[in-house]
């Protein structure tokens, strides 16, 4: 079978899917690429959207294999009638970048966002990420604004 007949299938996250994802995301998220990613990323990460959030979590599979993950949450705000989406993180294993996963997984979730009332959706990643920025824009995303994450190294005097 090539590639190009490979059946990707896209489905809610199973409690078995937790190990796949976090390792796949261990691959992508890694320290000297993405600090920020990398520091943030744990077990827990997947967990608490698997018990909070599960119906805006979801996988796609290649012949049952995880090939990628997007984890979303509901965000409320008091006094405020809009709700918003925010897609937490999001990865495809390279092997499969550029066939049309992530895209897949993003207009999955965003249907199940319309479906729930969300009227903006919100993504944020590093500005150096120029991989994932032409992704979201070419999916729609606009109005980017700048954020700046800063740190300090303070095991040194
Ligand atoms: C961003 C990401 C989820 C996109 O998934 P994908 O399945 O490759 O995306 P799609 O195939 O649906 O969309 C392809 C588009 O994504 C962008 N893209 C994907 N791979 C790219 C690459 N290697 N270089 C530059 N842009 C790339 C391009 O805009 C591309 O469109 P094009 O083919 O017209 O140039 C995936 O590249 C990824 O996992 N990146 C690392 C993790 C990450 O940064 N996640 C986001 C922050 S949590």
């Amino acid at each position: 079978m090539s590639a190009a007949d490979e059946k990707i299938t896209i489905s809610q996250i199973k409690f078995e899917d937790i190990a796949p994802i976090y390792n796949l995301g261990n691959r992508l998220y890694t320290s000297n690429k993405w600090s920020n990613l990398y520091r943030t990323w744990d077990e827990y990460e997947i967990i608490e959207r698997y018990i909070s959030d599960k119906e805006y979590c979801h996988v796609a599979k290649a012949n049952n294999q995880l090939v990628g993950f997007a984890l979303a949450t509901l965000v409320e705000k008091k006094n405020n009638p809009w709700l918003y989406g925010y897609i937490i993180w999001m990865g495809v294993d390279p092997k499969h970048s550029g066939k049309g996963i992530g895209s897949k997984l993003l207009k999955k979730i965003t249907k199940l966002f319309k479906k729930d009332g969300v009227k903006i959706i919100m993504v944020d990643t590093s500005i150096e990420n120029k991989q994932a920025l032409s992704f979201f824009k070419k999916n729609g995303f606009e109005e980017e604004e700048g954020h700046v994450f800063l740190s300090k190294n303070v095991s040194k005097n």
